[in-house]
């Protein structure tokens, strides 16, 4: 039986402050252990949220990671750096940093290698935008993604990383995948790891994200390949991101 996750993603929010309020005030209510839960803070903030999360059941993750090891590459982040602050997490080709910043599915893919050879469990990012989905390539888009990261470290890369599948067209918008939406995409994520690895897939957590909130959320991880999410506005709530993680 897989354990859900429900991982919060800060984005580019928040002051060194109001970071330490948040994160506290999740470990406050985190009551019964129902799920994992981590969260996705700013680099900058990631020296304060490890000491806060220390000793809690809350994990630390990171919201990017340097395809190389270390060097002449400014501006970039190692999986070595990250696990020096605790990080557990990092996520690999979100849509933001695929759409503003450049990322392709190969840097993807060596960003998502990088970590995981370092000691980072990867979050890979996957997920269709609006117009993709209306011309019916959602499949097609998850797997070449999918495909990026076997072609580069193999269908036993996945042993030990978390796949989080974000309809772009709902990231941030309000407009929430449906239930059987997010199913049929996760599904189709299973059964595709499943045709290469039987055990990989089935031990895989698969994360929806895409503005999941508090009314919502029971229905989306009620579905039987949904394993949790990750939550983008809500999580900058302690209440609304813990009532989150009791709907698992
Ligand atoms: O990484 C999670 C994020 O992209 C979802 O954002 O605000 O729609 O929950 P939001």
């Amino acid at each position: 039986m897989r354990r859900s996750l429900v991982m919060g993603n800060w984005k580019m929010n928040g002051t060194r402050s109001s970071a330490e309020s948040l994160a506290k005030g999740i470990i406050a209510g985190l009551g019964e252990d129902v799920a994992d839960i981590a969260i996705c803070v700013p680099y900058v903030f990631l020296p304060d949220i490890g000491n806060v999360v220390q000793n809690s059941r809350l994990a630390l993750g990171a919201q990017n990671v340097a395809d190389k090891p270390s060097g002449a590459f400014t501006g970039e982040i190692s999986a070595a750096m990250l696990m020096e602050f605790g990080c557990k997490y990092a996520l690999v080709g979100h849509s933001e940093r695929r759409t503003y910043y450049g990322d392709t599915d190969q840097s993807v893919a060596a960003r998502f290698s990088q970590a995981q050879e370092q000691g980072i469990i990867p979050v890979l990012c996957i997920g269709e935008t609006l117009e993709q989905r209306k011309l019916e390539q959602t499949f097609d888009v998850i797997t070449t993604q999918l495909d990026a990261v076997v072609n580069l470290a193999g269908i036993a890369a996945f042993n030990n990383a978390v796949i989080a599948y974000e309809p772009v067209w709902a990231i941030g918008t309000g407009l929430t995948a449906t239930d059987d939406q997010a199913q049929e995409a996760h599904l189709f994520i299973r059964n595709y790891l499943a045709a290469k690895d039987q055990a990989v897939a089935e031990k895989i957590q698969i994360l929806y994200g895409g503005s999941a909130k508090p009314d919502n959320a029971k229905g989306l991880f009620a579905m039987p390949d949904i394993d949790g999410g990750l939550i983008g506005g809500a999580s900058l709530d302690a209440e609304s991101f813990l009532k989150i993680y009791h709907s698992v």
